[in-house]
């Protein structure tokens, strides 16, 4: 399954096929990065498709757009409405969900004046993002050479299109060096996160993660984990992670929208614990999944149904919007 399987994406207010969902080559958004988007998972159910804390994933994208001045044309009602539309015209199940805004054509000052902010929706079906091992195996992380940028240059808690040029290189540097994923440190040398997971270590029994004072973005994931951990009666702390922490802890796991909650096996080949998936990461992934999967009904509320329209419907619904 890949990009191509989407066959209807959310274009400014229209359901348009895949092709016609293309952008102008003057757009603001491409030449100065001036964009925000979101990652939102769409989970099968017993009950149908359903959006992983749809709330928190629009509210974080209207916040990264006013952090840039950006208003988009649409109330959080409606993009809900066509986050939903989207997944149902493409009959899909489980997926990955990509909203984007980001100023269109009007001239290329650095200041984007008065271009239009554009606003696209699409989805696809996307598995587990580090390969299907690495959720029960973990992954092998590495320190990034690239410091990750603080939040007194770029706001960090914002999820702006520009600033992943910072995980671009450290994700792609760590690949070349045979490594699954990067770490990022901040440049006193703490830890900050990976180029696009928030890390979490477990030493002791106690789960500890940092926030935003550490130039991390808020993930929503994280704030999931967090939550069923202390509702488990494991004990947390939010602090400033120092390299040495993470390497001397039984367990690290990344979270996020794509990687869900992935056990880091070793940092720069030295093992972390055992080198595997640890007791508590394996307890907590196993509860983010029973919410996702919609089998733990107090987290009910954290789960959108996709009202999935009858093949006919999804017809008529498409021919009048395209
Ligand atoms: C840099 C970065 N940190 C953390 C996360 C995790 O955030 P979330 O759990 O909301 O997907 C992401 C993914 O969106 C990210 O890009």
């Amino acid at each position: 399954m890949s990009l191509s399987d989407c066959k209807f994406v959310w274009k400014n207010g229209q359901v348009v096929p895949w092709e016609q969902a293309t952008v102008h080559v003057s757009s603001h958004g491409l030449h100065y990065g001036t964009g925000v988007f979101e990652g939102m998972r769409c989970y099968k159910t017993s009950s149908g498709p359903a959006v992983f804390r749809l709330t928190e994933h629009l509210d974080r994208w209207l916040a990264s757009a006013a952090v840039y001045g950006m208003k988009l044309p649409y109330s959080r009602q409606q993009l809900a409405q066509a986050t939903l539309q989207i997944i149902a015209a493409n009959g899909f199940e489980g997926c990955y969900i990509r909203p984007i805004a980001f100023y269109g054509s009007d001239g290329l000052s650095v200041h984007p004046r008065n271009c239009p902010v554009e606003v696209m929706i699409f989805a696809w079906p996307w598995g587990a993002y580090l390969g299907g091992d690495a959720l029960e195996h973990g992954i092998r992380a590495t320190v990034s050479p690239w410091k990750k940028f603080q939040s007194d240059a770029i706001p960090a808690t914002a999820k702006a299109c520009g600033q992943y040029l910072n995980s671009v290189l450290a994700v792609q540097d760590a690949i070349a060096r045979g490594y699954d994923e990067a770490i990022l440190l901040d440049s006193a040398g703490c830890v900050t996160e990976g180029s696009g997971e928030n890390l979490f270590f477990v030493k002791g029994g106690r789960l500890c993660t940092n926030d935003e004072r550490s130039s991390v973005l808020m993930g929503i994931t994280r704030d999931a984990v967090l939550r069923l951990a202390r509702e488990m009666g494991i004990a947390v702390s939010i602090q400033q992670l120092t390299l040495a922490d993470v390497q001397q802890a039984d367990e690290a796991f990344f979270t996020g929208t794509a990687v869900e909650v992935t056990p880091v096996a070793s940092i720069d080949d030295h093992p972390i614990g055992a080198g595997k998936r640890g007791p508590v990461t394996a307890m907590l992934q196993r509860a983010f999944f029973d919410v996702t999967g919609g089998t733990n009904p107090q987290y009910a509320n954290w789960l959108t149904p996709v009202p999935v329209a009858k093949n006919d419907e999804r017809l008529v619904s498409q021919g009048a919007s395209l």
